[in-house]
């Protein structure tokens, strides 16, 4: 059975104008005594038996490439793990060097993940990212030099400002660099946040629906032609290359959480812990439960769910034959196929995926499936 460990790293040089992440630029003296944190919630879980060996670890964040290598490898090598983990750390190509990538890989990271986001100076600029086009390329032969074959670049498309050129020169450029693996998400306003305050006063334009559909089905061509097959609605990667860890979410599978604002899915339960690093610190030196909040989901939302999750996914979702009248429907009108009876969006379809599920559920695709049907 896949298992993961995902360990939150909040803590950032710089924040970028749209992140909503849990993640503070103030905090970096705390970092000794989080990993320290990391390391005894592990040791301590692993006594209470609730860790088996992890089929994927992913260090995400914040910038967990601003741990050195003896930091993070003190938190990775408390993980017990299988035979051949997927170790995945998020890197921003401001903070790698060769030197910590080969001493990452030599301990037991096999994948990274660059926060690239463009590659267009203005574009940059305008999500105040610190990092140039240059940087990308220097972070990414890093990784190569370190034997990194597995690495990911994290792009996003629809910033106000971006034309389509800029975009597929994003992509171009994104993509002579070779990587195994993209997601390219649309960018989102969250209110919380430089970006959502200054679109909320109206000093700066909101991304435009339009222009994002269009700049999808540009990244999907582009992807595709290079190789990079979709296998969730903003992932695509080589045959096989597929992120591990990523699909343990989508497929409802068990993960447990280290540090702060972490999420884990054990037991049926979904949990997640106290969102900043102090609470967690203290927490765990205090021999408290790290947790701040639970719940169980019920049957009918537990289907409900997969089929959300499905339903983003290549390997499409099972769902009811009550949904039939309105899965004809909607395959009429080219937004979704059958494929070994299960249900799989078009690429058109994938553009609107989010009406297309509300109205799948409402129509009775997440009832129980009826045996020998589906
Ligand atoms: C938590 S970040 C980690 C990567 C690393 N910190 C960096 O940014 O270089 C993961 C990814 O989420 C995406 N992301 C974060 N906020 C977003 C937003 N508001 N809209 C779209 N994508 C977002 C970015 O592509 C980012 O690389
Ligand atoms: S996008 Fe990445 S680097 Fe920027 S603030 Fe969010 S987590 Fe930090």
């Amino acid at each position: 059975m896949p298992f993961g460990v995902y360990v939150h790293i909040p803590f950032c040089a710089s924040r970028c104008d749209y992140c909503d992440f849990a993640t503070w630029t103030d905090r970096a003296h705390l970092i000794d005594c989080y990993v320290d944190a990391c390391v005894q919630d592990l040791d301590r879980r692993a006594t209470r038996g609730e860790l088996v060996p992890a089929t994927s670890v992913f260090f995400g964040g914040g910038t967990p490439s601003l741990l050195s290598a003896p930091q993070l490898l003190r938190i990775l090598d408390a993980i017990p793990r299988g035979s051949t983990p997927e170790v995945t750390v998020e890197c921003n190509p401001d903070s790698v060097d060769e030197a910590k990538l080969e001493a990452y890989r030599a301990g037991g990271v096999n994948r990274l993940s660059l926060g690239v986001q463009s590659m267009r100076p203005h574009v940059l600029a305008a999500l105040g990212r610190t990092h140039d086009r240059a940087n990308v390329g220097r972070a990414v032969h890093a990784a190569r030099a370190a034997g990194f074959e597995r690495v990911n670049l994290d792009l996003i498309y629809g910033t106000p400002g971006e034309s389509v050129d800029d975009w597929r020169s994003t992509l171009d450029d994104a993509l002579a660099l070779e990587p195994t693996h993209v997601s390219a998400y649309a960018l989102t306003v969250e209110p919380a946040t430089p970006l959502g305050r200054a679109v909320a006063a109206g000093t700066r334009g909101a991304p435009d629906d339009d222009d994002q559909a269009d700049k999808y089905a540009i990244a999907d061509d582009r992807l595709r032609a290079a190789g990079l097959e979709w296998y969730e609605l903003s992932n695509w990667s080589r045959p096989g290359d597929e992120c591990a860890h990523n699909l343990l979410y989508w497929n409802q599978d068990e993960y447990t959480a280290i540090g702060c604002a972490a999420h884990g899915h054990t037991g049926g339960r979904r949990w997640w812990n106290v969102r900043t690093p102090e609470r967690y610190i203290d927490r765990v030196a205090s021999g408290q439960p790290t947790e701040s909040g639970a719940e169980v989901l019920d049957y009918e939302r537990k289907r409900e769910e997969s089929v959300v999750l499905a339903l983003r996914t290549r390997a499409g979702a099972a769902v009811s034959e009550r949904a039939r009248a309105v899965v004809d429907e909607l395959s009429g009108l080219g937004l979704l196929g059958e494929v070994d009876g299960r249900i799989v969006l078009t690429r058109r379809g994938r553009l609107v995926a989010n009406e297309l599920t509300v109205r799948l559920l409402a129509a009775g695709a997440s009832d129980p499936v009826a045996v020998g049907t589906r």
